[in-house]
């Protein structure tokens, strides 16, 4: 069981309130944003100097989720370029904008 960060808990609470599916796509989403991207982007609340947090960047300006749909198409440096599938590109964006406080 790995410990449950706030970002965690404030996820899990956003899962509650959707659809099935679209919790299902965004728990999938973390658990691949762990695994890929968690070495650079840490954990929703601990970001680094140089590379935000995916809250963070959910809560900047126009980071829809048309924007990182095409951002992760076509990842652009200083991001490594990462090929990533269709469907896994729809489970990280439905994690990221759930992040988003507002
Ligand atoms: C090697 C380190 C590294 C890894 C691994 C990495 N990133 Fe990034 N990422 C960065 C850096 C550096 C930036 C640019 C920081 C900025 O925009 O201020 C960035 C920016 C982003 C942005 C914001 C783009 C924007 O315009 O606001 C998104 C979204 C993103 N990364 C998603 C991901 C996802 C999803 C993964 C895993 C599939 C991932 N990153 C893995 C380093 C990384």
């Amino acid at each position: 069981m790995r410990k449950v960060s706030i970002g965690g808990a404030a996820v899990l609470l956003a899962l509650a309130t959707l659809q099935p599916a679209q919790a299902q796509n965004a728990a999938n989403g973390e658990r691949l944003a762990s695994q890929w991207c968690s070495n650079c982007h840490a954990d929703a609340n601990r970001g680094s100097d140089t590379v935000p947090t995916f809250q963070g960047i959910a809560n900047r300006q126009g980071r829809d989720a048309e924007y990182l749909r095409s951002f992760l198409t076509n990842p652009h440096p200083p991001m490594p370029p990462f090929q990533i599938g269709r469907s896994d590109i729809e489970d990280l964006v439905a994690f990221i904008v759930r992040l988003r406080q507002r």
